[in-house]
């Protein structure tokens, strides 16, 4: 079996944040910050933690800040050092020449119409696919982690956790098969099932490594799941013909996309910061 190497990561941040509004109405959610960093960053540290050499964003229309961003702030940087101070270290994750493409998702089609616009670019090899709604924060990161069970096992990852049985209709969920170490073989994957129908509370969070294969089931634009074009749908139709596993990471994941989860990381984060943390922690404690 030859495994190829993944060196492009697609980011599908063209949704409307909906759950996150007012703050959401004129900033992308993905440029909201998580102590002192949007959120985008964190997912782009991520993948270029894991290898990632080619970062593809899937926009739609007001979320030029997030491609901007990732951009060289050309101003700024010579008035800061003009006052002999550098933006450098503060920001790891610009993009070298190139490095960075986006493409438009024009309508709000579904995830798997997201991860379809961005074929061209993806071309014939596999790709990961982060959603940097979902944070996760794990030494080393959540991708690398599945990086390391891809080369092992070739074919296609999704990364899983075992969610409430209450919460499967927020999930794709997986039919698991054997199990070894933190790997599950994927028999089946069913779009946010009633928890009634769930083939189990294995569930799938927003971490992927596909094989291009995905590509063409995704042509077929076929909806499904609250009418939506779902990823998990047409990475459905791969199973049994190319391996296919859920991998558990060692990381903490946060849901950002919900208000709890953004207010959630922001502590965590913030306690945890060599800066701030003491003295949040300070603030927290007298918190009623
Ligand atoms: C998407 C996927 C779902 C996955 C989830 C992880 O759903 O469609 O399969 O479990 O992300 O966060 P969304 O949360 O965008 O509705």
């Amino acid at each position: 079996m030859t495994v190829r190497k993944v060196r492009k990561a697609v980011f599908p941040v063209a949704g409307l944040g909906t759950r996150l509004l007012p703050a959401t109405k004129s900033i992308p959610k993905e440029m909201l910050t998580i102590v002192d960093r949007p959120l985008i960053q964190y997912a782009v540290d991520e993948a270029r933690e894991a290898g990632i050499e080619e970062l593809i964003f899937v926009t739609g229309r007001g979320k030029s800040a997030l491609v901007d961003y990732f951009d060289m702030s050309f101003e700024l940087e010579a008035t800061m050092e003009k006052a002999g101070k550098s933006l450098a270290p503060l920001e790891p994750s610009r993009a070298g020449y190139g490095e960075i493409a986006s493409v438009r998702q024009q309508r709000p089609l579904g995830l798997g119409h997201a991860v379809w616009c961005a074929r061209h670019v993806v071309g014939d090899e596999p790709f990961a696919v982060l959603l940097p709604d979902d944070l996760m924060i794990g030494k080393p990161g959540a991708l690398k982690q599945m990086i390391e069970a891809y080369e092992q096992v070739g074919g296609n990852i999704v990364c899983a956790t075992d969610v409430p049985r209450d919460k499967t209709a927020s999930y794709g969920i997986v039919t698991p098969g054997a199990a070894s170490a933190n790997r599950t073989e994927v028999l089946g994957l069913v779009e946010k099932p009633k928890p009634e129908e769930a083939p189990s509370t294995l569930g799938v969070i927003g971490r992927y490594v596909l094989q291009p294969d995905v590509m063409r089931v995704l042509d077929a634009q076929e909806p499904g799941s609250g009418g939506e074009i779902q990823l998990t749908d047409a990475m459905a139709r791969l199973i049994g013909k190319q391996p296919f596993h859920a991998v558990t990471v060692e990381a903490t994941r946060y849901d950002c996309g919900t208000k709890l989860g953004f207010v959630s990381a922001n502590l965590a984060l913030g306690l945890a910061d060599p800066e701030i943390g003491e003295a949040l922690r300070q603030v927290t404690a007298g918190a009623k």
